[in-house]
């Protein structure tokens, strides 16, 4: 590939105009990371009016240029990220969205390769690890190049939420959502730390945290977007921020560690699939994955989150 490295001028497509597109677009827009976002949908009328409102925020904050794009566009594009496709509706998982959404990619993934994009696709649409592997797969591209949204939102919940229990800033909390961005996945309370203490040892001094409680911890995490789609309908102003969250990372070469949907070579004993799990993120895309030496209860976790997944990819793939 054309390394973007050295390159300052910053250029990002949206792939999907929806209520998780525009969200994103606004939250890049205001992190001021990208000189040029370009929007792409089907609804022509959405992408000029996003762009024209969003480009009016920003003298507030940077990118040079926001406009209702092409697929052409993305020809000399870092970053295509994908977020269009059907949404989950109330009483649907993430999982019953695969086939619909599945075809939409394929019209998305195409003509972006076809433009002569070189860049790092970056895939938010659920269900998010099937959707990033029929990326990588209909690509073509190297597994560095392509990468899922992940367990980046279900983690920031997760430390939303105990940051609350505790009354600390969430930032403080150190520890993952891992497996499918979906009904599966689970916290690695075995390696989760907050000031440096794991759960044992914060136990001392906050008893609270029970095995029930951390029980209830993980399946309102788990289960945070339902709470949601019951409510307004659909999610996006999370899932939007950490896609903003991930973009950046990409585009400034942090080299920081976000809990990112992967390509799984033998970690976690998973094999060609996409899965999320902890990895490094520079301006080439994933620079490496990190494997978190799980708990034997973890483990079957992850076993089972992989298995649910691979089931899907292979009806979805048939
Ligand atoms: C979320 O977790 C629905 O995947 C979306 O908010």
């Amino acid at each position: 590939m054309t390394s973007i490295t050295n390159k300052n001028h910053t250029k990002v497509i949206l792939v999907g105009d929806g209520a998780v597109g525009s969200s994103f677009a606004y939250a890049l827009t205001l992190q001021g990371v990208a000189n040029e976002i370009g929007i792409v949908d089907i609804a022509k009328d959405k992408t000029k009016g996003d762009a024209l409102d969003i480009a009016d925020a920003t003298p507030f904050s940077y990118p040079k240029s926001v406009f209702s794009a092409e697929y052409s566009d993305a020809k000399d594009a870092d970053l295509v990220v994908i977020t269009a496709g059907a949404p989950q509706k109330p009483g649907e998982t993430r999982l019953d969205l695969v086939n619909k959404n599945l075809s939409i990619l394929k019209t998305i993934v195409d003509p972006v390769v076809e433009s002569g994009f070189n860049g790092i696709f970056v895939v938010a649409a659920n269900p998010v690890d099937i959707l990033t592997y029929g990326t990588w797969k209909m690509s073509g591209f190297p597994k560095e190049r392509v990468i899922g949204s992940g367990t980046s939102l279900d983690t920031a919940r997760l430390h939303k939420a105990i940051g609350q229990e505790l009354d600390i800033d969430p930032r403080s909390v150190h520890g993952y959502m891992l497996g499918e961005h979906g009904d599966t996945e689970f916290a690695a309370w075995s390696h989760l730390t907050v000031g440096g203490l794991t759960i044992a040892e914060l136990r001392k001094t906050h008893p609270e945290f029970t095995d029930e409680k951390l029980a209830e911890i993980n399946d309102q995490t788990v289960n945070a977007a339902y709470a949601i789609i019951n409510t307004k309908g659909a999610t996006f102003y999370g899932v939007a921020t950490a896609l903003a969250r991930i973009c950046k990372a990409l585009l400034r070469d942090e080299k920081t560690i976000l809990p990112l949907s992967v390509h799984m070579d033998g970690q976690y004993g998973v094999n060609d699939l996409y899965i999320g799990s902890p990895a490094a993120v520079n301006r080439n895309g994933v620079q490496e994955i990190f494997e978190i030496p799980l708990s034997e209860d973890e483990e079957a976790k992850m076993k089972h989150s992989a298995e649910q997944l691979t089931k899907v990819a292979r009806d979805g793939f048939a």
